[in-house]
């Protein structure tokens, strides 16, 4: 038996349901098109097992908390996504199980740190690490065009050829490709060093993507916009950061800075835990609870949450609101975890 893969939304934007003995995993669902994917799902007599995100979406909307509620799945993403809404982070080489078969999760980091591509039963499912004649862009924070070089040359291309290639985007109205054609014709790494890659990734000149102010905050914070007043995509990029070791040493200097955690508080006391003496303040509340904060607006405040995408617009709140030295701790808890400091649960 294997796993058998269709395409869902019939447009550049690409949604996969995987299904097996019965079991059914939609694979970077579209909010959209949440109605279509209940009747496909129910037509077939599938039971939805889970949602798997090949990385967190900057051009569309991904379901929300009322839609993964009402499927009833748990969401599955990277250890490195930003989002609240995973209920199970995986690593690369991890295995899961769909309806008795086994999808590998390669962790392929470049497009964002969080994108994986799903190996399934012959094909891969290559997110926007590698795209049919293509390949995503690296130019978002966190972006990283050398190491998108080194996922698609080192993990992808030494896939069997025949592996059908299945991306999560196509703007010429393709379906598929296969590793062996993307390795021979793929003009964005035939013939190119790793230096040329990059060269060539920084000098795409896209612009952003049309619902990027629309949907890139509400995916990263699982709020709605309505219920937060996000701030604009540019402010949020200009904020500036420190690194995790930056910020413990100031922590410890004679003038240490208040650390704003955004995080939901089950994050705040989870597995990540907090850094000792940091002030939680959900970003769905933080605008209500500026006055409290008001002693802050000249001093030193550095906003903090799980990847640093959610605090990098609580940051951009705060300064709006007239905060004038607000830090971003990049990379976030992940960051400040991988940097061996101290936490408290
Ligand atoms: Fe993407």
């Amino acid at each position: 038996m294997t796993i058998t893969i269709e395409e869902l939304n019939g447009t550049n934007c690409k949604t996969y349901l995987l299904s097996a003995g019965g079991e059914a995993a939609l694979v970077d669902p579209v909010r959209d098109r949440f109605d279509t994917y209940k009747l496909v799902l129910g037509a077939r007599d599938l039971r939805l097992v889970m949602l798997l995100e090949t990385h967190l979406h900057a051009d569309h909307l991904m379901l929300g908390r009322a839609e993964k509620e009402a499927l009833g799945a748990p969401v599955v993403m990277h250890e490195e996504s930003p989002s609240p809404l995973v209920d199970r982070h995986v690593l690369g080489g991890a295995e899961i199980t769909l309806g008795g078969e086994i999808i590998e999760v390669l962790h392929t980091p470049g497009h964002t740190p969080d994108s994986v591509c799903y190996r399934v039963s012959g094909a891969v499912l290559t997110g926007d690490t590698l795209l049919i004649g293509g390949s995503g862009r690296c130019d978002f924070p966190g972006g990283d065009a050398g190491a998108q070089y080194d996922a698609v040359t080192q993990q992808l291309f030494t896939l069997p050829d025949a592996t059908v290639v299945f991306p999560a985007h196509d703007y010429k109205g393709n379906t598929s490709s296969t590793i062996g054609v993307e390795k021979r014709t793929n003009p964005r790494f035939s013939g190119r060093t790793r230096a040329e890659y990059v060269e060539l990734m920084a000098h795409l000149g896209l612009p952003f993507p049309a619902k990027i102010q629309e949907s890139l905050q509400v995916n990263q914070s699982g709020f709605e916009a309505v219920d937060v007043g996000f701030p604009q995509i540019a402010d949020v990029a200009a904020l500036p950061a420190w690194s995790a070791v930056e910020v413990f040493a100031r922590l410890r200097s004679s003038a240490p800075p208040l650390l704003l955690d955004v995080r939901e508080p089950e994050e705040f006391v989870g597995e990540l835990g907090h850094v000792a003496g940091s002030y939680l303040v959900p970003l769905d509340a933080l605008e209500h609870r500026l006055p409290k904060l008001a002693g802050y607006v000249d001093r030193d405040l550095v906003v903090v949450c799980r990847a640093g995408a959610r605090s990098a617009s609580a940051g951009a709140i705060l300064e709006r609101a007239g905060f004038h030295r607000v830090f971003n701790l990049t990379g976030g808890m992940l960051a400040w975890h991988a940097a061996g400091l101290p936490v408290q649960r």
